[in-house]
Order: C-alpha cells, then structure tokens, then sequence
C-alpha cells in the first residue's frame, strides 16, 4: 500500500460541516457579560462581520465554501493522509499509524483554514483590519497571510513568552505585512493594567485577546479574529476530517481512534468532527483530545460560564475552564496554553462523545522526537500532544495484541520551534509544574 494518500484538487470540500446540527442536545447560549442574557447577533457587531456571526449561530449541517475560499485553499489543500510505517516499525506495535499532515501549508499548520476564510468574510462585509492575538505565532502568521491575500491590513498581538522563544514567527508576519506587538503591552488598558501588578508577566493568550478585542473595538472599521474557541472557527476546520474520510476510504480502512492536540479546539475539531457524525449515527469509534498537564482544562477544569479572555470583555461561555485569570506556565506548546476551551469540545466531553488525556512536557517532545526520527517530519509542540497520544495507544495495542488503526491530525511542523528541540536535546527542558486546582482562580 502508498504510504501518502493524496487526493486531487477537485477533492477539497465544497462545505464545511456544522456539528451544531447534529449535537443529540442543545448548547448553552452565551451570555452577554453585563445583561447576562443570551447575547444576540447585533452585540457581536463590533467584533465580528454579519456572515461569521450567522455561521456562529447557524443550524444548518453544511455550508457551503465560496469559490473564492477554495481558490486560496489550492494554495495548499488537499492535505496529504500518510501511514507512518516507519513508526510503527520503531514501536513494535500491530497498529496502523495514520496522520493527516497539516504542516503544508504556508505558515505550517492548519491555521490558514480559517484564518482565509474569515479574511474573506471580513472584506466582503467591509472590514480594513483585522485584529489578533496569537500563541506560538502560528495563528498569528496565517491571519497575516490570509489578510495579504484579501487586502486587508493586519495587527498581532503575541504573547510574550512566545515573542521571545519563537522570534523568526515575527519575521514571518512581518513579511505578510502585519504589525506585532508583545502582550501585555502599553498600548492597551488591558496589557497595562497587567503590566503594572507584574512588569515580569509572561503573557498568556487570555491576556493578548483582551488587548486585541480592546483596539478592535475602538474602530468601527476594524474587526477581531480569532484562532479557535468559537463555533464558527471550527466550523472551518472540518475541511481537514471531511478530506480525511475520503482518504481513509482510499486506504480501505476506518480509524477506531482518532486523536487531535487541543488547546482551545480548532485542529481537534477539524479533524473530528465529520467522524463524530458518524458515530452520532451510530458508527463506534474512540475520539481522543491530548493536552498538557500544565494546562489540562479538559481533563481538570471545571464546566461553566467563563470569559474567554482574561479581562472579561468577551461574552460568557459555557466552557471547560481553568479560570480566565489563570496564567499557564510558559511550556514550549505555546498554543495550548489557553484556560478554556471550545463550548462545542466542552460539550462532547460532557455528552461523552470524546474523551482527553493529559502529557507531561518531556514526555511529548521523547514522542516528537522519535517521530521525527521515524517519520522525517518534526511535530510543533502542540502537534507532539497528539503524536503521543498515539504512539500510547499503538504501545497499548501491541501490549494487547490486537490490530488498531489510529489517525491522528499532525496540526503543524515545528520548524519554527527549534529553542524547544535544542533544549530538550540538551537535557534542559523544565518539566512544569503538574497543575493543581490552588493555581486556577
Ligand atoms: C500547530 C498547532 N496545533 C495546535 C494548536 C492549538 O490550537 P487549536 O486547539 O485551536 O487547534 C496551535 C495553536 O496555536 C498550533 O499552532
């Protein structure tokens, strides 16, 4: 059998696929924050354009991709599924290893998937600028791409921990032309507000939403974006499940495990979701969210009413929490450390559709590292979450003797993330402190 399953271009989806439509109970509204009552579509106005709030809210199972969407996408799409003979060589294990690789595209991960799309709606509806926080850097560099492609201008704030370990993302941006700044900043209320009680403060993504929803909102021309989280941002990245479907059908098989990293859900999502409606229908599969244990707001956080940023301007969401106050320690998987996570993820959890595990940090980049070594890509320290947690469920299937075929979604390459390769080669990888419920708020 090929060990890369490829599909032709006339294969990237036509529609993106809205679980929404199919979840056996309702969600939780959010809420707004002052008036506590289920926020309607004009309260999002000054975030967010018209067509993206609709989709936000829409209970339609498929909505279909404008032309001028999948016309960016063939810049990168369709992905590629590969078998990862050569790890499950190195494993020993009866397993079939297969992951759909994310990492080709321009800013090496699936970002761009909604990052194009939003770009898109955005200039439809007449926004100028877009306004951002990112992580790692590589939310941040696909928004810069996408608003290149569509013309719009574009501000980043990165949080700072990350501005410092990943420098060569802001060349990145830079050249799509947009402007960064590390969060927290003077520029903001938001960022000086932290930055007085600690100049020190690592940042977190909490903290860079608040200041990015702060300048968004100053400017009826300016609009937020955001990278995960949100029902809409999901909804974008189910081109990568609806893709690897087929590709499974080529490869005559149907994964009995599917796992994604998870930091607020949207490559999770992607990859999910079109299988989740199958085994909504009644097709039995084990669906798998890998986190780090120093940010572990699925396997400990609580579900409730939350911000989404850390100085509460976002509406209330029914989440998986760890606090919005909570700032995570400043491991190298930079996009994981969020305190929440997605309500549409929260709420699978808690219909026990999925289920989640936590890793130490060490133990992700071993994982990633005999990865590379096996497969010849190297994982960004997000991805590796998910390259661990297959490799423990292709462990236990050899320690079982039985024939499992997992798929996992390799989010991104981590090119970019070397000063955490370098430091876990050397031996000088911190393992964070394992999280304990006195740390959250
Ligand atoms: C490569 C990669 N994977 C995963 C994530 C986590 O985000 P999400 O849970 O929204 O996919 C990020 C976020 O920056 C990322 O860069």
């Amino acid at each position: 059998m090929d060990r890369k399953i490829l599909l032709s271009e006339q294969d990237i989806p036509t529609y993106y696929y809205n679980l929404l439509a199919d979840l056996p109970s309702p969600m939780d509204p959010p809420l707004h924050p002052g008036t506590k009552q289920p926020i309607t579509p004009d309260d999002m106005l000054p975030l967010f354009p018209m067509s993206l709030i609709e989709q936000e809210m829409s209970a339609q199972p498929e909505i279909p991709i404008p032309e001028e969407v999948r016309e960016a996408y063939l810049i990168y799409r369709p992905t590629p599924v590969i078998r990862a003979f050569g790890l499950e060589k190195a494993l020993q294990t009866p397993a079939k290893i297969y992951y759909k690789y994310e990492g080709v595209s321009p800013t090496g991960s699936h970002k761009p998937n909604t990052a194009i799309a939003q770009a898109f709606y955005n200039k439809v509806n007449g926004t100028k600028k877009l306004v951002t926080e990112t992580g790692a850097g590589q939310w941040g560099s696909s928004l810069a791409f996408a608003c290149h492609i569509f013309g719009l201008e574009c501000t980043v704030y990165m949080v700072r921990v990350s501005y410092e370990q990943k420098p060569y993302r802001k060349t990145v941006m830079n050249l799509f032309g947009a402007e960064i700044f590390a969060s927290p900043s003077n520029r903001t209320e938001a960022g000086r507000k932290i930055l007085e009680k600690d100049p020190d403060c690592p940042g977190s993504l909490g903290i860079a939403i608040s200041e990015a929803i702060e300048e968004a909102l100053q400017d009826e021309n300016t609009k937020y974006s955001l990278g995960s989280v949100l029902n809409h941002v999901l909804l974008h990245q189910t081109v990568i499940g609806l893709e690897a479907q087929k590709q499974m059908q080529i490869a005559g098989d149907y994964p009995d495990v599917i796992i994604g990293c998870h930091g607020g859900g949207s490559n999770f999502a992607g990859l999910t979701f079109p299988f989740i409606r199958d085994k909504i229908n009644g097709r039995e599969v084990k669906i798998v969210a890998a986190e780090p244990i120093s940010c572990p707001t699925l396997t400990q956080g609580t579900i409730s009413y939350d911000f989404g940023d850390t100085a509460g301007f976002t509406p209330l969401l029914k989440m998986h929490t760890l606090g919005h106050d909570f700032i995570p320690p400043t491991i190298h998987a930079g996009g994981l450390r969020y305190h929440g996570a997605a309500p549409m993820v929260s709420k699978l959890l808690e219909l026990g559709l999925i289920e989640a595990r936590a890793f130490p940090q060490n133990e992700i980049f071993s994982g990633s590292t005999l990865f590379a070594r096996t497969e010849g890509i190297i994982p960004a320290p997000e991805s590796a979450h998910a390259v661990q947690a297959a490799i423990a469920e292709a462990v236990s299937a050899k320690e079982e003797g039985v024939e499992k075929t997992i798929l996992f979604n390799l989010s991104g390459h981590g090119l970019l993330d070397l000063s955490a390769y370098e430091a876990f080669l050397n031996g000088k990888l911190v393992e964070e402190k394992q999280f304990s419920q006195s740390q959250s708020a």
